[in-house]
C-alpha cells in the first residue's frame, strides 16, 4: 500500500482517538504509574518514565515524519544530543561540525570531554576535511545542516557515502529545516536529531528534543537511556506537540516562502552587507540546498532563517532599536518574527577566535522569520534598515 501523505501522517498518527471514551483529541496521560493485573502483567506502560501512553503517541507521530520506525523524546534538544553521546564508550571519538549550535559545542567540550570522549571540531562543507579527521576510535559524525546561524550546509549523502566506508555512524542535527524540509535517514544518516522547541512545536511554548532512527539496536540503546537518565519528556508536552505537528507542514512552508522574500530584500539594501539565505542563487550551497532540502511534494525549500551583516556595530544597534515585528530573543521557529545577535546571544559560549575564524562577526544578524504576513515584515525591515 501507498505510504499516506506527510500532512495525513501528521495528523492522524498517534492521534487514533481514545478508545475507552471515543474522545477524537486522545487525553493526556499525567499518570505516573499504572495498574498490573498482577506482577509485571499490564498494558503496556508501568511507570512513566520508562513509558508513557500520550508520549508514545508523540514519538509515533514525529517518526513518522521522519519517515522512520522509531522515535525517542528528551526533555529538551540537549538531553537528546547528550543521550545520543552517552551511546559512546570511554576513548571514542566524534567528529562535529565546526559551527554547530553554541550549547552542543558547550556539551561536548565542557561537560564530555571530562568523561573520556574525543571531538574534533570540523568544517563539515569539506568531505576531504571530515576524510582527514577520521582516526581509527572515530564512531559518529555529529553535523548540523544549515548550520546556526552562517547557513553552511553539508551533503548528507556524501558523508554518509563516507561513513559506510568507515563504519562510523552519522547523526544529522535537522532542527533548521523540520522533517518537512530534509529527511536526513533518506539520504543515509543513521540518526536525525531535532531540538523540537524550534518548528516542531512552532509556537515558543515548550522545550523538547527528539532522536529518530530506523536502526532497532540504536533505538534500542536510546530507549535504554531515556529510561536510565530520566531527562523524559512531560506528557502535557508530548500532547502539545501532536497538536502542533498536525500544522507543521502548513507552518514551514510559509516561514520558508515568506523568508525567501526578505532575503531577496535584503539583497536589495545597500545597509544590509551580506545576506546569507541558502535559497539565493548567490549562496556558495545553493545548488546543494537545492537538492537535498526538498519538501513532501519534491520542490526545494529553504528554510525560514537569514543571516545578514549590518554595516557597523552602530548601525546593528540602531535596526535593532527600530525593528518592532522582530523581537529580539534567542530561539528559532516559532509562528512569530525573532531576531538575534549569535555572536553574543546564542553562539556567547564558543571561543572569540573560534567565531572569528568561521566569519561570525558581531554584526552579523540572524532572523527567525514568522509566518505573519511577509508584506508587513517587509515594511518593517525596510524602514529599520533607514539611516
Ligand atoms: C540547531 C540546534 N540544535 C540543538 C539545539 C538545542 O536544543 P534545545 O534548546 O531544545 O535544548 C538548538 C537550540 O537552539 C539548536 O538551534
Amino acid at each position: 500500500m501507498k505510504k499516506k501523505g506527510f500532512q495525513t501522517r501528521a495528523i492522524h498518527i498517534g492521534n487514533d482517538p481514545d478508545i475507552s471514551t471515543g474522545a477524537v483529541t486522545p487525553p493526556i496521560h499525567f499518570s505516573s504509574t499504572f495498574k498490573q493485573d498482577s506482577v509485571g502483567v499490564h498494558q503496556g506502560f508501568d511507570y512513566s518514565r520508562a513509558g508513557n501512553p500520550t508520549r508514545k503517541r508523540f514519538e509515533n507521530n514525529i517518526a513518522s515524519l521522519e519517515g522512520a520506525r522509531f522515535g525517542v523524546s528528551f526533555a529538551s534538544g540537549m538531553a537528546a544530543i547528550t543521550a545520543l553521546f552517552q551511546t559512546l564508550n570511554n576513548g571514542d571519538h566524534v567528529i562535529i561540525g565546526r559551527n554547530v549550535y553554541g550549547g552542543t559545542y558547550r556539551m561536548a567540550v565542557e561537560v564530555l570531554t571530562n568523561h573520556g570522549f574525543e571531538f574534533d571540531f570540523v568544517d563539515t562543507r569539506s568531505i576531504q576535511k571530515i576524510k582527514s579527521a577520521i582516526k581509527t576510535n572515530t564512531k559518529w559524525i555529529f553535523a548540523e545542516t544549515p548550520t546556526n546561524p552562517l547557513l553552511e550546509l553539508c551533503d548528507i549523502q556524501a558523508i554518509s557515502d563516507l561513513c559506510l566506508d568507515n563504519n562510523i555512524k552519522l547523526a544529522i542535527d535537522n532542527t533548521f529545516m523540520s522533517p518537512y524540509g530534509q529527511n536526513p535517514l533518506k539520504l543515509g544518516a543513521d540518526v536525525v536529531m531535532h531540538s523540537a522547541t524550534k518548528f516542531i512545536g512552532g509556537h515558543s511554548d515548550l522545550v523538547a528534543g527528539v532522536l529518530i532512527t530506523n536502526n532497532s539496536s540504536l533505538a534500542e540503546q536510546l530507549y535504554f537511556i531515556q529510561k536510565s537518565g530520566g531527562a523524559i519528556l512531560s506528557p502535557f508536552d508530548c500532547w502539545m506537540l501532536l497538536r502542533s505537528t498536525k500544522t507543521l507542514g502548513l507552518r514551514v512552508q510559509k516561514h520558508s516562502d515568506n523568508a525567501m522574500e526578505i532575503a531577496k530584500m535584503l539583497q536589495d539594501s545597500s545597509n544590509a552587507k551580506v545576506v546569507v539565505y541558502p535559497g539565493l542563487d548567490n549562496h556558495s550551497q545553493h545548488a546543494l540546498a537545492s537538492k537535498q532540502q526538498k519538501n513532501p511534494k519534491g520542490e526545494s525549500i529553504y528554510g525560514s532563517m537569514v543571516s545578514f551583516e549590518c554595516n557597523s556595530l552602530q548601525s546593528r544597534d540602531k535596526f535593532l532599536s527600530k525593528i518592532k515585528l522582530f523581537t529580539l530573543a534567542e530561539s528559532l521557529g516559532g509562528v512569530e518574527s525573532l531576531i538575534c545577535v549569535p555572536y553574543d546571544m546564542t553562539h556567547a559560549s564558543v571561543p572569540q577566535d573560534l567565531k572569528n575564524s568561521m566569519g561570525l562577526s558581531q554584526e552579523l544578524l540572524r532572523l527567525s522569520v514568522g509566518i505573519e504576513d511577509s508584506e508587513d515584515l517587509i515594511v518593517d525591515i525596510a524602514q529599520a534598515l533607514e539611516e
